[in-house]
């Protein structure tokens, strides 16, 4: 768990029985990260149902990275970068676009949502920005319920302990 999510101040608590979404927000060290950190430095209330990851670039999130988070119960994943033309390894975020268009696609053939993944560049500077993002995020993913994938390994495993095998 990052520094972020401590400093950062909870929004109030959802109502009882309530979904709330698990979500990973992978985070890039130059830009992304200190964005993060100045939102949660600055006490802005956001949600706090989300685990920030820190990489030295969004291009370092392999789409490994993101499936497996998907397969291990997240209900949201999101990439977030340098603003386009700002990325400290020059293309990294270039590249990190494609990617993401690509998963997208394939999050489609799993039967998840693509909705679930989201990719948004928040400078050092736009603490504000992330707040906003991590906001509107949950929201989305609070509406659209949770990861599908979950739901049908614990029916897999009823039936498994149901039948013997
Ligand atoms: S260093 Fe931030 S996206 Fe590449």
């Amino acid at each position: 768990m990052s520094s972020t999510q401590h400093e950062t101040q909870a929004a109030p608590a959802a109502a009882e029985g309530q979904f709330e979404p698990k979500i990973i927000a992978f985070c890039c060290n130059w830009c992304s990260y200190a964005g993060a950190d100045l939102a949660g430095v600055s006490r802005l209330q956001m949600p706090t149902n989300f685990l920030v990851l820190r990489a030295m670039c969004s291009a370092r999130v392999d789409p490994e990275h993101v499936l497996r988070a998907f397969a291990k119960g997240a209900d949201g994943v999101m990439v977030l970068g340098c603003h386009p033309a700002d990325c400290h390894y020059i293309g990294g975020n270039y590249r990190t676009r494609r990617r993401i268009a690509l998963l997208k696609m394939l999050l489609e053939q799993y039967g998840l949502d693509p909705e679930r993944l989201k990719l948004e560049w928040v400078s050092a500077s736009e603490g504000a920005k992330f707040q906003s993002t991590i906001t509107e995020f949950v929201k989305t993913i609070r509406e659209l319920g949770p990861n599908p994938i979950v739901e049908a390994k614990k029916e897999h495993e009823a039936e498994r302990a149901k039948y013997g095998h």
